[in-house]
């Protein structure tokens, strides 16, 4: 699976397939390390020895059947506490392409799992360095799960298990990496308030009552979304929080 990026200005012209690797993340960042590689370079793979998710967790995928890949951004005017907008125009890129091809409006579980209805269908790990104090290279990490049928987590799906028939990988590759550029772009020349907005359409459970597990046991409240670090901002009818990733776990 290798062929040429026809849509895009950047994201993948310069691409590499290897059949298998550890993970594309850690090859890409291996790369980086010694030699120079121009924005937009993508790395995707069939088969991860060590696929690598959120939270030092690891990303299952049967060999052949999906999306994962890696590829290279270069936002070198943004601060590193501005690094979540690459999070965000990741999964509203995602989000946008899957949406095309389900015909069906994916949500975005903050921070920046896709999901189809309450089931998840793509993960995103960005790992970022910094030069001077700002964001030199960020290794975007992307995970699809397109044509397995078959998972151990219980709240996974595919795009083949929503839709009943296989799907071309290549196109689909191609649509979101155009998606995730058009996002991109726009980070880039400062549409941030455009960007949320898009992000906020699209939040898992905004706007609804929800429970959500923090440090000091179960909370309810709904989700309002994001402040200008990238937390999540929550009410709980009397006033409002903030938490990070690690402070606070999504219930029901
Ligand atoms: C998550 O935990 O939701 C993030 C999963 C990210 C998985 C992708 S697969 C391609 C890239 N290489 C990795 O090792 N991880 C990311």
């Amino acid at each position: 699976m290798h062929k040429y990026f026809a849509k895009t200005l950047f994201i993948g012209k310069k691409a590499e397939y290897l059949p298998e690797c550890q993970s594309t993340n850690a090859e890409l960042r291996t790369r980086l390390s010694i030699q120079k590689l121009p924005e937009g370079y993508l790395l995707h793979t069939d088969y991860q020895h060590n696929g690598r998710g959120q939270r030092g967790s690891g990303w299952e995928s049967e060999a052949g059947a999906n999306l994962l890949f890696s590829l290279l951004l270069k936002p070198s005017k943004l601060l590193p506490s501005e690094a979540y907008w690459l999070n965000i125009v990741a999964a509203l890129g995602i989000a946008e392409a899957l949406e095309s091809h389900l015909h069906e409006a994916p949500y975005i579980k903050w921070p920046n799992d896709i999901y189809i209805h309450d089931s998840k269908i793509s993960g995103i790990l960005i790992e970022t360095s910094i030069d001077q104090g700002k964001l030199a290279h960020v290794v975007v990490g992307i995970g699809l799960n397109v044509n397995q049928t078959s998972f151990f987590e219980e709240n996974a799906t595919s795009m083949a298990l929503h839709m009943g028939t296989l799907q071309d990988r290549q196109a689909l590759l191609e649509d979101i990496a155009l998606c995730i550029e058009r996002w991109y772009l726009k980070l880039l020349s400062g549409e941030k308030e455009q960007i949320r907005q898009a992000y906020y359409d699209r939040m898992y459970w905004r706007g609804e009552r929800h429970t959500f597990e923090i440090s000091e046991g179960l909370v309810h409240g709904e989700i309002i979304g994001i402040d200008q670090y990238g937390n999540l901002v929550i009410s709980h009818g009397t006033g409002l929080s903030t938490y990070d990733i690690k402070a606070i776990r999504f219930v029901n």
